[in-house]
Order: structure tokens, then sequence, then C-alpha cells
């Protein structure tokens, strides 16, 4: 495995993908604190000041060499003439196994920014970094099958469903399943 940290940060069409900092707490309240944005995430509805702790724990994942590793990608919208920018979502990327090559990641957008393909953008550039510069095998999105943004999400990706679990999780007060889509380095960039 390559480490990729060269490789950052990445401009994409309209976004800019770059580690996660602590200048990012306030807008990354801004979607952590709605009840709607983490119904299926394994996150509660965070206050202010322990969506502050939460970033700043997640600012420290720095590194994406050994298994477990995390980096959290901030998606941000350039500001123009000046202004700064926006994080309007962030990107997950976990090593789950350097031997196996075995890469998960994630996502979450501030609503304000759904619809437009922000997420579909900052997600196929992180696959791509993902097989380029982490030097993944297979890439692997765990998903609740309720969530039909982000499984529509998967599909817009070329991922295909590999498994359904039914009922295997006790979450947030009911029993709920999940869905495993995955994507090979062979189906991102066939030789
Ligand atoms: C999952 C999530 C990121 C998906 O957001 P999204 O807005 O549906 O995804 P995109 O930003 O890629 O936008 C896609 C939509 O924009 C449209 N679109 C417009 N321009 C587009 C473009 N250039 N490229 C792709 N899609 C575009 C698509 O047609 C699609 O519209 P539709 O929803 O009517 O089919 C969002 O629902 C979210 O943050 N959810 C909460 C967090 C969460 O549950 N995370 C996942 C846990 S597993």
């Amino acid at each position: 495995m390559t480490l990729p940290i060269v490789a950052l940060p990445i401009h994409t069409e309209r976004l800019l993908l770059r580690p996660l900092t602590e200048a990012d707490a306030a807008d990354v309240y801004e979607y952590q604190s709605l009840p709607e944005i983490v119904r299926y995430l394994p996150w509660p509805v965070r206050d202010r000041a322990e969506s502050r702790e939460h970033t700043l724990k997640r600012a420290g994942f720095t590194h994406i060499q050994n298994d477990d590793d995390l980096l959290i990608l901030a998606a941000e919208l350039p500001g123009g003439g000046g202004v700064a920018g926006r994080v309007i979502g962030d990107m997950s990327v976990f090593l789950k196994s350097v031997e196996h090559r075995q890469v998960a990641i994630g996502w979450v957008f501030h609503p304000d920014f759904h619809g437009r393909g922000f997420a579909t953008e900052a997600a196929r550039a992180t696959l791509a970094f993902a097989f380029d510069e982490v030097g993944a095998h297979r890439v692997f999105a765990e998903v609740d099958p309720r969530n039909e943004a982000s499984v529509a999400l998967c599909l817009r990706l070329g991922m295909r469903l590999e498994a359904t679990f039914v009922e295997s999780e006790f979450f947030k007060g009911e029993w709920s399943g999940l869905c495993v889509y995955a994507i090979l380095r062979s189906e991102w960039a066939p030789e």
C-alpha cells in the first residue's frame, strides 16, 4: 500500500477534497446537528460542543497506512473572490485490511446541497483515491436499505449489491438491515 497523503488535496469539477481540520467544526455542525441527516448514521444528533469534539477527533486521523486507519476528507465548496470555502459534507475512507486491500467508504452531505450531484462527484473522486492511491482491490459501502439516497449513490458509482442482512442490527431503537455494495478495481478501471 502506498501512502496517499501526497495525492491530497483532490480537485474535482466543483469541489476540493482535503483532510478535515479543526477549522471545519462550525461547517460540520451544520449537518451533524440535523436528525434527518444522522438517521442512518451511527451518530447521535450532536450539539455544537459535541460536534466540535467529534470533528477534532476525526481531524486527528491523518494516516491511511495500517489496518483500521481512517481518513476523513472534507468536501469543500470553494468560495470565490477571497471568500472562504464551506465544507458541505465529508467522505470517510477506512482501510479495513492492508493484506487484502479492502477499503470502505462513507459519505454525508448537508441537505442544502443534496440533489445536485455533489456527493456523486466527491464519491467518484474518493473511489479513484482508494484505488489509485491507497491501492485498494475492492471498495465497499455498508448502507441501511431504507436509506434510498445512499443506495442510489452506490448504484450511480457502479457498485454491486453483494449482501443483504435482514434485521441484523438493533439500531436507534429498531431492528435494521444492512446492505453491502462493492466495486472491484477491475470493475472501476477495466484493463
Ligand atoms: C447519501 C447522500 C450523500 C446522497 O445525497 P444526494 O444529494 O442524493 O446525492 P448527490 O449529491 O450525488 O445528488 C444526486 C441527485 O442529484 C441529481 N444530479 C444533479 N446533477 C448531478 C450531477 N452532475 N451528477 C450526479 N447527479 C446529479 C441526480 O439526478 C440525483 O437526483 P435524484 O435524487 O432526484 O435522483 C445524502 O442523502 C446524505 O448526506 N444523507 C445523510 C447521510 C447518510 O445517510 N449517509 C450514508 C450513510 S450509509
